[in-house]
């Protein structure tokens, strides 16, 4: 098949729940064990630190026996491939491989060459989705049949869940995907069938469809278009049946946050794709990201510690209120802070309800904690250089890498997609990887993401991706971002994705 698409933790002795009085909440033992967990179930992480030279003994978690695939099932507009796109990106953050496979993608780039060789346009208006068209059904189940083919294909190189998104909305579908899975040793079938009959959910999943620009109705005006996908819906509910078949294993969504059903669901990785399920929701909501305050730390240039704010820095825990009270109206919101001084102090006159996360504390340095980047350059030179060859993998001796924090977050990405409307006051490394999970970024990216002082990031999430605005308070802070280094020596900038807004509060 040729087809192919496609700064650092202090040994505090902060008590947890004295710094910020009585309403400061501890939410940590959840995210210990969590942690335990998941460290089980990869292999024993090597110790990257000083004085090694290369990266290359890393050794990542060993995932190679779990291959699943995950079948979608749902009416279109239904959400599917939002759940889709959200299950890639929480697996992705565990390190898993995975891919979704799209049937729709399949059938326009095909008949895209289609048209090229031959000059005739495949006619995809409703007509085609009607179950009455004997030979549009044929192909469709073919062109099911080659996606599901290449999933497998993919698994057996090397992936671990491949997401064939498609309606896959009848028994007798649902039955060839079991019978060619029947044919493969070693693969895990799911179901994951999404339904939806909130007319609100529905009509701006339309909305999105016809005005995204998807080809299938680039040369018809939006009512027309708008007319087509609403029969197509027509066709498929005319034959439509939801999953209930008491041998196969599947979850079912009913509005997403509402209703989960679950059905045969087994293993470790299985069990924690339902939960990570269980605990979305699409309700309106904003996540905030703020770090703390200037700390005298930062002014000195050390990093680490568990100092208190600067003059400045306090000016900007004094600024907030204002700022965030002006953008969040009467709505609730609770505020996250870590352990260490410098969150809660920042977040200490925000009138809102305070909890503190071990789990969001400052990536440890370990033996650099409260040293200069001049004095670990002097000190441990090849550190320094080690640093910046891989700085996500790159692990203080004592202490920490980017990736040892991701996974001490994993129970913090599970809370924030349960919640509303979150601040968290927090450090600089923590924040990108929140960052990195909520925009989709590359792991090699993510330690150079800008996430700059005295500035609120809001992240809204949207059908695909999160709408970004950011708040630069007019209160100056010295500039703690590194840049990476390139092979040239010139610098390389992440750059804020191209829809996000910046502002200047006043
Ligand atoms: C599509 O061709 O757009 C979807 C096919 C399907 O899954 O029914």
């Amino acid at each position: 098949m040729s087809d192919d698409w496609e700064n650092a933790r202090t040994r505090t002795n902060t008590p947890l729940f004295s710094a910020g009085g009585p309403d400061l909440k501890q939410f940590d033992e959840a995210s210990g064990s969590a942690r335990r967990a998941s460290e089980s179930v990869s292999a024993p992480r090597t110790v990257i630190g000083i004085g090694n030279k290369g990266l290359s003994y890393i050794s990542l978690p060993d995932y190679s026996e779990a291959k699943i695939v995950v079948a979608m099932v749902g009416l279109p507009a239904r959400g599917k491939s939002y759940l889709s796109n959200k299950l890639m990106r929480y697996l992705e953050w565990l390190e898993y491989n995975v891919k979704v496979f799209n049937v729709g993608q399949l059938r326009r780039k095909r008949a895209k060459m289609q048209a090229e060789q031959s000059g005739v346009k495949a006619d995809h208006t409703a007509t085609y989705f009607s179950h009455d068209n004997d030979a549009a059904m044929k192909l469709r189940d073919s062109l099911a049949e080659d996606c599901l083919d290449m999933l497998i294909e993919w698994l057996k190189k090397g992936g671990n869940v491949g997401i064939h998104d498609a309606t896959n909305s009848t028994e007798s579908r649902r039955a060839k995907i079991e019978a060619r899975l029947a044919k493969e040793k070693g693969l895990v079938l799911i179901f994951l069938e999404s339904v939806c009959d909130d007319p609100a959910v529905i009509a701006a999943n339309i909305a999105l469809k016809v005005s995204s620009g998807d080809p299938d109705y680039k040369d018809m005006s939006r009512e027309d278009a708008e007319r087509d996908f609403l029969n197509r819906i027509r066709q498929y509910e005319e034959v439509y049946q939801t999953i209930t078949e008491p041998h196969l294993s599947y979850i079912r969504i009913t509005n997403v946050g509402s209703q989960v059903t679950l059905c045969r669901i087994h293993g470790y990785l299985q069990s924690r794709i339902a939960f990570y399920l269980m605990n979305l929701h699409v309700k309106p909501r904003s996540i905030f990201f703020s770090r703390h305050g200037e700390s005298v730390f930062n002014l000195q240039g050390k990093i680490g510690g568990d100092s208190s704010l600067s003059p400045r820095g306090k000016q900007y825990a004094e600024a907030l209120p204002a700022l965030v009270t002006k953008n969040i109206g009467n709505a609730p919101l609770t505020v996250w802070t870590s352990t260490l001084q410098r969150t809660i102090e920042t977040a200490q006159a925000l009138p809102f309800t305070k909890l503190t996360w071990k789990a969001l504390d400052e990536l440890d340095a370990g033996v650099c904690d409260g040293m200069t980047y001049e004095e670990i350059e002097a000190a441990y030179p090849e550190d320094f250089a080690n640093r910046d060859d891989d700085k996500f993998n790159y692990r203080y001796r004592g202490g920490e890498s980017y990736r040892d924090v991701v996974v001490r977050l994993e129970p913090v990405i599970m809370e924030l997609e349960r919640q509303e409307n979150i601040l968290i006051i927090g450090h600089q490394a923590i924040l990108r990887c929140l960052y990195a999970y909520f925009h989709h970024r590359p792991q090699a990216d993510l330690p150079y993401i800008k996430i700059p002082l005295h500035t609120v990031i809001k992240l809204t999430p949207k059908a695909y991706g999160c709408d970004e605005e950011r708040y630069t308070v007019p209160i100056a802070a010295v500039n703690t971002h590194r840049p990476k280094p390139n092979v040239s020596g010139a610098e390389h900038e992440v750059p804020v994705p191209s829809s996000a807004r910046q502002y200047y509060s006043t």
